[in-house]
């Protein structure tokens, strides 16, 4: 009997100094974390930052130069084939066959593992209402669109019944509304099938709403991992900015609260540095009325991922965004052609 998958039943993932070289190039640097069961753990990096290349190792379509992973219990050395029967893969770049209907893409992939018809046939449905794509299942692939394209390999990736799931940037280059509906149904996914999922990307947004943790790479090695809240509350305090009639009283007032860690005056307004930002909200209001200042406007900045990122790798994400976009109208041109 094969107790190996159950002696790890919590721990969907577990990656212990991963490294890889290309030629002395290390793509990955002595990466370890671990990813539970039911868990959406989010890679968030730039571009070359080594996130395509782990789930190539974690997928068993790439060997690692040093270092042990284990997916689904199953080591990645010895059990390939064990690791590719438990988890799906949303590659970064499409590979549907456009020729072909969303239900007949799904039905290939099927067929590959193996599925027998009857419950190839019932997977197939479950996954196209998943992705909400069931109306659209006699379709042909060329006519979807961009989002539909994505929620189709999201299905497919799901056919076999997979435990682990990676999606490797699963909203690149999509427009907003689009993103946001494929995170919902990542989210409605993630419930339904407590699948534990690995995704990359390079979206702040993305790694802060839809993962439970998130890791932070760049130039293959991870820096911090922890929760998105967690890692925000560790970058800074909230930033309260007020309009008040008198803003140098207001910071006298001010002076003796161990809740305000830093204050300034500039631009006219009083910024002030703070623990649990909404909650002192009105009690600054009430304060100024109490000493008889008028307040025209208080404002809350929480800190966001992209302050994190900028904490811990000294740049910002967006530096990238040229290259991004490069890559993005490439992947469009090479869709087009085909
Ligand atoms: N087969 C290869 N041979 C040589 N270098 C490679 C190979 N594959 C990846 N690399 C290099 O490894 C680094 C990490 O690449 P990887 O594709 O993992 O980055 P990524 O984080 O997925 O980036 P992106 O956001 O652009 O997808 C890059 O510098 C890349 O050029
Ligand atoms: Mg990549």
């Amino acid at each position: 009997m094969d107790n190996s998958a159950d002696s790890n039943k919590k721990q969907a993932i577990r990656v212990s100094n991963l490294t890889k070289e290309f030629n002395g190039f290390k793509a990955i640097d002595n990466i370890s974390f671990s990813v539970e069961e039911g868990e959406i753990f989010g890679m968030l990096g730039p571009n070359g930052a080594g996130k395509t290349t782990t789930i190539r190792i974690l997928s068993t379509t790439l060997k690692a130069t040093k270092g042990e992973a284990f997916v689904w219990g199953y080591d990645i050395s010895k059990q390939p084939d064990k690791i590719r029967r438990s988890i799906g893969i949303v590659f970064q770049d499409q590979t549907l066959d456009d020729r072909l209907t969303g239900m007949e893409n799904l039905d290939f992939h099927a067929r590959l593992y193996g599925m027998k018809r009857n419950l190839r046939e019932k997977r197939i449905k479950e996954v196209l209402h998943l992705v909400d794509l069931w109306d659209k299942r006699n379709t042909l692939v060329k006519y979807y669109s961009g989002g539909m394209c994505r929620r189709l390999e999201i299905a497919r990736g799901l056919m076999h019944y997979p435990r682990v799931l990676f999606l490797d940037e699963p909203t690149l280059g999509l427009d907003a509304q689009t993103r946001h509906n494929i995170w919902e149904h990542i989210r409605v996914l993630n419930k339904r099938e407590k699948i534990a999922i690995l995704l990359t990307t390079h979206y702040m947004d993305e790694a802060d709403t839809l993962c439970n943790r998130v890791g932070i790479i760049d130039k293959g090695k991870i820096l911090i991992i922890d929760e998105p809240e967690k890692l925000k509350n560790m970058v800074g305090k909230d930033l309260i900015s007020i309009k008040v009639s008198s803003p140098e009283k207001m910071m006298q007032i001010l002076s003796n609260f161990e809740w305000v860690s830093n204050k300034r005056v500039y631009d006219g307004l009083l910024h002030l540095e703070v623990t649990e930002g909404e909650k002192r909200i009105p009690f600054l209001i009430n304060l100024a009325q109490r000493y008889s200042l008028s307040v025209d406007l208080v404002s809350l900045r929480r800190p966001t991922l992209e302050d994190v990122f900028l904490h811990f790798t000294g740049k910002r994400i967006r530096e990238e965004e040229g290259t991004l976009r490069e890559r993005i109208s490439a992947r469009i041109r090479s869709r087009r052609r085909r």
